[in-house]
């Protein structure tokens, strides 16, 4: 069992904050919630036991009472001082802990991904913490201000949480601590006085601890970076067909009845062709002819949504998935308003994307035209596409 203790009942002193710090909102969620949601989101991760302030408590079970998903949780009443919310923590913690983890609740951007590394870590290692490599100079001083020793950068690191500890050694660290009168600003440093090597694994400058007042502005700008808006990437697709006998008409995969269908090498899925590539160009790799040349045996014939599936691979193998499309067919006839729901089932399925995610409508041109004149069908496709938060690199 992993069991995860989120000290949250400081004062935020350096943050010359109104309120306590874990509650200020970052893009509209508090602080603490971006923590409790983070480990929410770590499947190893059994239950939470957040340290909230004697005046907190009830603020902070409402809080957490009204966000759906997360991690079972209990609150305990904070110390006067961190090292004594933890201890507090410990006191509830389950007897079927195997690794115990502390996170700052004031450490918002930590990622999931690093929380299963420390969990991994604490069971390797018995005693871990995320650090960073420090990346400027530090002087040791005396009393007066002058500067006494300079400690090699190279040989320096910064702690950061969680830090994740086999539950027995961190329970004896924080007896020890308690009888001695021992007062560390970190978990490992209670650790390392009895003796226990504590393993750093890298982690990222992106995790921040809001302290003071400029660290709101960094995680603000962070949290906006890893959003959507500015990871979107748009494509555009235009196909034509022409229209002849004795062939299918296959649009979206659907066969759609009609004296003529679409000439082509594959089944001519001019709505098909297009989306796909929208969805090439918007991760700027080419074309559906540079995938899947029509001088190559194997794509003769080939289904139109099976290609679509492989085009999905392939955008996903550079990080992507698709956002959402919205596609134009154009053809003087047949009426397709019919077939138009099931095209957007059989994308949406390929794609593994909400069918409100897909648009397909048809036009006629009027008579005017190739497509008016029933030559062909045209398609247009404009697809948005994003980085897939599940492919972690
Ligand atoms: N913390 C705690 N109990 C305390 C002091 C701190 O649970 N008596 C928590 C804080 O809420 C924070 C984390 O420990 O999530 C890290 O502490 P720090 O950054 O020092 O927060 P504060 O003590 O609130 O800030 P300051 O030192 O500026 O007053
Ligand atoms: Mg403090």
């Amino acid at each position: 069992m992993v069991t995860v203790i989120l000290p949250a009942a400081g004062q935020g002193k350096r943050m010359s904050n109104q309120t306590n710090k874990v509650f200020i909102p970052l893009q509209n969620r508090p602080v603490l919630i971006h923590s409790v949601l983070a480990f929410s989101a770590c499947p190893e991760v059994d239950n939470l036991i957040i340290a909230a302030a004697a005046t907190e408590v009830a603020v902070v079970k409402e809080m957490l009472a009204a966000v759906p998903g997360i991690k079972p949780w209990q609150v305990v009443v904070g110390g006067s001082e961190r090292q004594y919310s933890i201890a507090n923590a410990l006191q509830v913690t389950p007897a079927a802990a195997a690794v115990i983890l502390v996170h700052d609740a004031a450490r918002p951007l930590i990622q999931p991904a690093m929380i299963s590394r420390m969990i991994i870590a604490a069971r390797e290692f018995k005693a871990a913490g995320l650090a960073v490599p420090l990346k400027d100079t530090v002087k040791k001083i005396d009393e007066e201000g002058f500067v006494t020793e300079t400690p090699a950068r190279r040989t320096m690191w910064i702690m950061q949480t969680p830090q994740a500890f086999d539950a027995a050694i961190l329970r004896r660290a924080y007896a020890q601590a308690g009888r001695d009168g021992f007062l560390g600003t970190d978990d490992a440093s209670l650790v390392e006085r009895l003796g226990v090597r504590v393993k750093l694994v890298e982690g990222s400058y992106s995790n921040v601890k809001i302290t003071t007042p400029e660290d709101i502005i960094t995680a603000e700008a962070l949290l906006k970076k890893g959003r959507e808006p500015d990871m979107l990437r748009f494509g555009m697709g235009y196909d034509v067909h022409r229209l002849v006998e004795g062939r299918k008409l296959i649009l979206g995969g659907v066969e759609v009845p009609h004296i003529h269908g679409l000439d082509g090498h594959s089944d001519a899925d001019v709505l098909l062709h297009a989306i796909k590539d929208a969805m090439l160009g918007a991760a700027a790799l080419g074309d559906i002819g540079r995938h899947f040349p029509d001088t190559d045996p194997q794509y003769k014939g080939i289904s139109s949504l099976s290609l679509l599936g492989k085009v999905k691979d392939i955008i996903a193998s550079k990080g992507y998935m698709v956002n959402n499309i919205d596609a134009t067919i154009v053809a003087e006839k047949p009426k397709l308003a019919p077939y138009i729901g099931k095209m957007i089932a059989n994308i949406a399925a390929k794609l593994m994307i909400d069918i409100d995610m897909v648009n397909v409508k048809a036009t006629t041109t009027e008579g005017l035209g190739f497509a008016g004149k029933r030559e062909g069908i045209a398609a247009y496709a404009v697809v948005s596409i994003m980085k897939d938060a599940c492919v972690i690199k």
